[in-house]
């Protein structure tokens, strides 16, 4: 039988990577986005990268006839859940609003495959579920304790996705704990495009190094790490969208739910990615000293076993290959927007 996947949020960063992995390992996919943080032109990338033009479904995934629609129309045989709202920030100041499209929205999508007989689902999680007390390198059984709205919604889904496993040994269901996605597909025709003023470390740099910012702010120089800034697990993202291939593989032999780190397994400090960036753009970052973030975990890294055993899935790319793939696409990305 065809290997049909569903990519929900398959416009997004992580879900374009994605689509494209699952296109190059011969499946049909179909993207279902509402295009709320992403544009139609992702199509085009997909395609050019891949010579398909993955199906399109314009589609809100609260809205449960239109799902049941995009069901009924292709024969889906697995869902990758991408789709969802990711800032913490927002998330902060507007909770409702995260718990809603985040959990309503995987409701709506877990019906809707029951509905349609389609029992293995891969999701989206985070490691930001991790409690801070816990002791790096985090793994899966380490303790969870979300501290924000954004990571409470992927722990309640965690909690559903169990639930269902339990109530029903049909399900198979993979849950994939990224550490921090960072990079671009190496052609540079597929990548990360933050609205706004980014949040996160990686396209904050990046915006500064094409002079769109003027300095990267440092949130914190006296934390109790080598060079005093936070250490993170940051991960290619073409490294992460193997991992959901894995996940589908596995997956097809195994019942239950099953939680995967998707991780490096090593810690780069902030200003050791800085001197990363410096070197591939070939020019000094301007950087400023800030007060420390509220909420920051001084280090962050996985324990990678667990997906290297039972998926035999590793990160191959180095940091340097992240900074230098995605310098590559903000360079066609700010080109193009000229
Ligand atoms: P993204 O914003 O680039 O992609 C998410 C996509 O989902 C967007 O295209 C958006 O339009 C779509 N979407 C949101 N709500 C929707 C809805 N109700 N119906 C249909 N489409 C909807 O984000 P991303 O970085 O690709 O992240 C993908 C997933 O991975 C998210 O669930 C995020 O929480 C999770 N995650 C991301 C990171 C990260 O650093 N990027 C880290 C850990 C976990
Ligand atoms: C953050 C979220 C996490 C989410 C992840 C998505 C918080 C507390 N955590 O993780 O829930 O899953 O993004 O990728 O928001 N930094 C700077 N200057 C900047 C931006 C960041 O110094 O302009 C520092 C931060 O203080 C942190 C490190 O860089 O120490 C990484 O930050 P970021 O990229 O935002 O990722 P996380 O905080 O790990």
């Amino acid at each position: 039988m065809e290997k049909f996947a569903l990519v929900t949020g398959g416009m997004g960063y992580i879900g374009s990577h994605t689509s494209v992995a699952l296109i190059e390992a011969g499946y049909q996919v179909v993207v279902l986005d509402n295009l709320d943080n992403s544009s139609e032109k992702v199509l085009t990338g997909i395609e050019s990268i891949t010579g398909q033009t993955p199906h399109f479904a314009h589609t809100d995934l609260r809205d449960v006839d239109a799902v049941l629609e995009v069901f009924n129309e292709y024969p889906i045989t697995s869902v990758i859940h991408t789709a969802g709202l990711k800032s913490v920030e927002e998330s902060v100041t507007n909770p409702s609003k995260y718990y809603e499209n985040n959990i309503g929205s995987t409701i709506t999508l877990v019906k809707a495959m029951q509905t349609a007989g389609v029992s293995t689902l891969v999701f989206s999680s985070s490691a930001t579920v991790y409690s801070s007390s816990s002791k790096p390198p985090f793994d899966e059984n380490a303790k969870t304790f979300p501290t924000n709205p954004y990571g409470m919604s992927k722990y309640i889904i965690e909690q559903i996705m169990a639930d269902m496993a339990l109530a029903d040994s049909k399900w198979r269901l993979g849950i994939l704990r990224y550490f921090n996605p960072v990079g671009a597909h190496p052609s540079g025709k597929i990548g990360e495009s933050p609205s706004g003023v980014p949040n996160n470390l990686m396209p904050y740099l990046m915006q500064v190094a094409i002079g769109k910012l003027e300095k990267l702010p440092i949130y914190g120089d006296d934390y109790e790490t080598p060079d005093g800034t936070c250490i993170r697990d940051y991960v290619h993202v073409v490294d992460l969208a193997r991992g959901h291939l894995a996940a589908l593989e596995f997956l097809e032999n195994k019942n239950g739910v099953h939680f995967w780190n998707l991780g490096t397994g090593k810690g780069t400090s902030v200003l050791e990615l800085v001197k990363e960036v410096e070197k591939v753009i070939e020019k000094p970052i301007p950087i400023e000293m800030k007060q420390r973030r509220k909420g920051d975990i001084p280090i962050v890294f996985a324990d990678v076993a667990k997906a290297s055993s039972q998926l035999s899935w590793q990160a191959k790319y180095s940091i340097e290959k992240m900074c230098a793939d995605h310098w590559k696409w903000q360079k066609h990305y700010s080109d193009s927007r000229q």
